[in-house]
């Protein structure tokens, strides 16, 4: 496979140019909450159904050719939840590490987890450390799971560590350039997005990998979390495979090609 330079743009499926791609998809969950109340259901209904259709997910990633996923299941703003609705969340993910990881394991999955662990519990950082250290050899998909994840506190981090080297004299300030700052990110490593979907219909981006989406493609798509799958994720594909990315550029048409 294609070396990845880390912030360098991922073009395509295969790594060269005019293939068809995407290689990363980056899907902010949302509508689980909706989905339930739409039933009378309690909201905790919903997320539970959100990771059932988390692992349709996975495996229609994989079967559908992606190499990376990186999903949102805990911002650094959900704590401003219910204090139940946030201990939902976390049964749910500590059920996801310990039931899943083997199904994943099995299907050749890599799990790597952004966000900031110093506030978390000392259980749910060794989950998370077990769910990486056990996959790391894996050589499938790599599912990135954002939790308790904020782009802004990413970039500030990255920033400080920067200050940090200078100041150490490890960093000269003119070398200060985008793949310093990308290889100080949690992200490190992995090709940006190329494909960015949020489902439910809300059209924002709530904090989710703001560096690493300069180039990427946005899809809102109306679909509640929860009724997300193989099929959706294909339409998600297609539609970005019929979008013409330019990086700035001219376009085939304008170009005159
Ligand atoms: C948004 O729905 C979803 C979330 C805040 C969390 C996403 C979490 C899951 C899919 C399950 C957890 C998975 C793991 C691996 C921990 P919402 O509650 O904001 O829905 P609403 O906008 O309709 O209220």
């Amino acid at each position: 496979m294609t070396a990845v330079t880390p912030g360098k743009i991922a073009d395509t499926a295969t790594g060269q140019a005019g293939g068809a791609g995407p290689v990363h998809v980056a899907i902010i969950m949302d509508g689980n909450g909706r989905w339930a109340a739409r039933r009378g259901l309690p909201r905790a209904e919903g997320h539970r159904r959100g990771v059932e259709a988390l692992r349709r997910t996975v495996r229609a990633a994989a079967e559908q050719g992606l190499r990376y996923l990186t999903i949102y299941s805990f911002s650094s703003e959900n704590w401003r939840r219910p204090q139940t609705e946030i201990a939902e969340l976390f049964s749910l993910l500590r059920r996801f590490v310990r039931h899943d990881l083997e199904s994943l394991s099995e299907q050749g999955v890599r799990v790597r987890i952004i966000g900031e662990r110093g506030n978390l519990s000392d259980d749910i950082r060794a989950l998370l450390e077990e769910a990486e250290t056990r996959t790391a050899a894996n050589q499938g998909l790599t599912l990135v799971v954002a939790f308790n994840y904020g782009s802004r506190a990413e970039i500030v981090e990255a920033a400080r560590a920067m200050a940090r080297d200078v100041a150490a004299g490890r960093l000269d300030p003119s070398a200060i350039d985008e793949a310093a700052m990308s290889a100080r990110l949690h992200t490190a490593g992995i090709p940006d997005p190329d494909l960015i979907i949020r489902t439910s219909g809300e059209e924002r981006l709530s904090n989710f990998l703001l560096w690493q989406a300069a180039y990427a493609e946005f899809l809102f798509m109306p679909i509640l979390w929860p009724d997300f799958d193989g099929k959706a994720l294909a339409e998600a594909i297609a539609v970005f495979r019929s979008r013409e990315r330019r990086y700035g550029g001219l376009g085939a048409v304008s170009a005159g090609a």
